[in-house]
């Protein structure tokens, strides 16, 4: 069923019941690579809170875990390229395996703009995990993604912890805009 926020409209896109399936595979991923280890896992606010949450409970591996939090879109359908830090991340992950949980890599200039910040803490290990990837908006390869929930065309999407003028995050499914 089609849903409206804040003017715009949006089509049913990946179900919940398939988001979960690729969590739960990702998640068995992570347990065995990260095995024998205790990673420090970084999400990045708003965009991941549901994503993160539903991949730490189902790991089987001890884990550290904190936040950063990054902005963007400030608002619209469209990276700024700007980005704004609102909380920035303390942890010391100095000789530490550090894993990135992002909700999605759109141009990949978040991505830079907080690998670049981790790897100057240097960590033992960096590597980063999106639910989804706009691939074709991808402006240079992110080396450090190593995890990817779904592939996705250039759409504008939301739920599942995803926004359009920051309504839509609490959705159980994706969607995306229509037209
Ligand atoms: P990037 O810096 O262009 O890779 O954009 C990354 C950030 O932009 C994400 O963490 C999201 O907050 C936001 N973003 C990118 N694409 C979408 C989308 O389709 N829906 C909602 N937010 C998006």
């Amino acid at each position: 069923m089609e849903l409206r926020l804040a003017g715009l409209t949006f089509e049913p896109f990946i179900a919940a019941a398939d988001i979960a399936a690729r969590v739960d595979t990702i998640a068995r991923k992570l347990s065995a690579d990260y095995k024998g280890t205790v990673p420090v896992l970084i999400g990045v606010l708003n965009g991941s809170f549901l994503f993160f949450a539903d991949i730490v409970k189902q790991l089987d591996i001890p884990c550290e875990i904190t936040f950063t939090k990054l902005a963007s879109y400030h608002g619209g359908t469209q990276s700024t390229m700007k980005i704004r830090e609102d909380i920035e991340l303390n942890a010391a992950i100095q000789g530490r395996d550090v894993l990135v949980i992002e909700d999605i890599v759109d141009t990949g200039n978040t991505a830079h703009y907080l690998l670049e910040k981790l790897r100057l803490k240097q960590p033992a290990s960096l590597k980063m995990c999106s639910l989804l990837l706009k691939p074709a908006a991808l402006l240079k390869p992110v080396e450090e993604l190593k995890y990817v929930g779904f592939e996705i065309g250039n759409e504008f999407v939301v739920g599942y912890g995803l926004d359009y003028q920051e309504l839509g995050r609490n959705l159980k499914d994706i969607y995306k805009k229509v037209g």
